[in-house]
């Protein structure tokens, strides 16, 4: 059966790769981007930017019936607790905490038995990387709002769950290894990113969309309050290396 799916983010990258999955089932997808002129015909295209909350409710209004919110918009900023101005902090709280709570007090409503909410957190919701205290953060507390959100409509029917990507080759990965590159090119950085993953590659956003859409999925019906790793063997593994000889 068609569902009606809502995606935010999904213009680019991993929400980009939730579009592609959820048509190729046959659902009807809506796209909430700050940007939508990438999008076709295919999908509804809405430009709105998640942190705007009384946006988010008036497009939540107009739109008919939804079966599945996908929260993929989000922003790769990066700082210290000490050194993170104040309006990267902002940014960050307001868009990747800020823009997937109200955007499931929006539509979470709207939601019917049987319903479900996927949010895209990150690997940096376990264990953090150098510099990325504000982003860090956010991904926490989106892994306590999946939590807080599946015992409170547990009894509606509605399943919420959350997918923990480690590096996945978009748009935003390669804005930072453009970034953090020192010159070598972006296909050399992306790849070294990648061997330090345990299968030795970054994610395509295919991988990552096919778990969002099984989770959004009745074959996930007893799973809800979850947070699902898609990362490549990346937080199982410990950085120990053997001495030669041990070898
Ligand atoms: N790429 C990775 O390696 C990776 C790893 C773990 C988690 N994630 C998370 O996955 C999600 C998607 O990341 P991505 O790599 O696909 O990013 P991306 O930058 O490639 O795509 C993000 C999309 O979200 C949209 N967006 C950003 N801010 C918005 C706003 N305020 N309002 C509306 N739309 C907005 C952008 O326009 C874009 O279409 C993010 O939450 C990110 O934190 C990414």
């Amino acid at each position: 059966m068609s569902r009606t799916v809502v995606v935010t983010g999904g213009a680019a990258g991993i929400g980009r790769g939730a579009v592609e999955r959820f048509l190729a089932a046959g659902d009807r997808v809506v796209v909430l981007d700050r940007s939508v002129e990438s999008l076709d015909e295919r999908v509804t295209g809405v430009q709105v930017d998640v942190s705007d909350r009384a946006a988010l409710a008036s497009v939540a209004e107009e739109l008919g019936a939804v079966d599945v919110l996908v929260c993929a918009a989000g922003v790769q900023r990066y700082g210290t607790v000490v050194d993170t101005p104040w309006n990267v902090y902002d940014d960050v709280m307001a868009v990747n905490v800020g823009g997937v709570f109200f955007a499931c007090q929006a539509f979470v409503p709207k939601l019917p038995r049987g319903g479900s909410v996927v949010v895209v957190a990150s690997v940096q919701a376990y264990a953090a990387q150098k510099g990325v205290a504000a982003y860090s953060m956010g991904k926490g507390a989106l892994l306590s709002l999946v939590r807080a959100m599946a015992v409170d409509h547990a009894e509606e029917g509605i399943r919420v769950n959350a997918v923990c990507p480690g590096s996945v080759d978009t748009p935003m990965l390669r804005t930072s290894a453009a970034q953090f590159g020192g010159g070598r090119s972006t296909d050399d950085v992306v790849a070294e990113w990648g061997r330090s993953h345990p299968l030795g590659r970054v994610a395509t956003p295919g991988e990552v969309a096919e778990v969002i859409y099984f989770l959004s999925s009745p074959a996930a019906s007893f799973m809800t309050g979850a947070d699902v790793k898609v990362d490549g063997g990346l937080t199982a593994g410990l950085p120990v290396v053997l001495p030669e000889d041990a070898k």
